[in-house]
């Protein structure tokens, strides 16, 4: 075997971020509370949750002022979010204790590994992919999170009816993954009338990219679709 060659493409590089010392202590001390092991098994979210709720997934949340956001806005939802930053992860465990949550529990994995082993199939409400890395370069291209089999993979895991939003401030990226999910029509149907774009949600609070974007003087498109 060429371990080379067959070394799966990811979406993301580890990078090594120098944590705060109150990010690190988060990470240690409230992992029990809110961290969600990997292991190649699948998730019983009742149990991790203690309770049935209706389930949002977030994919790549950054430092998670977003997702504690959310959870702090909606406590009659469950939040599952993935990260591989840890210190975002650690970023987001503070927050949630500082607001005493307890609707919130999140991942540091590669999302396309969770999804596909621990997600158990049509087991999520909503899925939230915001501000994906854009990968500028066409020689990054294939990093890319927003393509047909990782769109078909979260398919598979959302419930009859979940909604599936993305945001990006690169257009390029937008244009894909419209393009992604006009492919897609037997699994989601954009919930945009025009068929392309939805206005921002007014609710979100801005991500900590979306803010970037702004200062950058760019755009964003946010796009919407509904599982079938
Ligand atoms: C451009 S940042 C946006 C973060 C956040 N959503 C925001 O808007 O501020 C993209 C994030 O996705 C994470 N990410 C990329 N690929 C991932 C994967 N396969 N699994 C989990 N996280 C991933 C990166 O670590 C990074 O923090």
């Amino acid at each position: 075997m060429n371990e080379l060659r067959d070394r799966p493409i990811r979406s993301f590089v580890v990078r090594a971020g120098r944590m705060t010392a109150g990010q690190s202590r988060a990470l240690e001390e409230l992992w029990p509370r809110y961290g969600v092991e990997y292991t190649a098994e699948a998730l019983a979210l009742d149990e991790l949750f203690g309770r049935s709720a209706p389930r949002t997934l977030e994919i790549g949340f950054g430092n998670g002022e977003h997702l504690a956001a959310l959870a702090g806005a909606y406590p009659e939802r469950d939040y599952l979010g993935i990260e591989v930053h840890r210190p975002g992860v650690g970023h987001l465990f503070m927050l949630a204790a500082a607001n005493n949550l307890t609707n919130v529990r999140a991942s540091q994995h590669d999302a396309v590994e969770v999804l596909r082993e621990q997600l158990p199939l049509e087991s999520l409400d909503e899925v939230l992919v915001l501000f994906p890395d854009p990968w500028h370069k066409k020689r990054h291209h294939k990093r890319r999170l927003i393509q047909p089999p990782f769109v078909e993979l979260i398919a598979s895991r959302m419930k009859g009816g979940g909604v599936f939003r993305l945001a990006t401030d690169w257009e390029e990226y937008a244009l894909q993954m419209l393009e992604v999910l006009r492919g897609s029509t037997h699994l989601f149907t954009n919930l945009s009338p025009a068929g392309d774009w939805m206005p921002r949600p007014e609710e979100r609070a801005p991500t900590r990219f979306e803010k970037r974007g702004a200062r950058l003087g760019h755009g964003v498109w946010d796009l919407a679709f509904r599982r079938a």
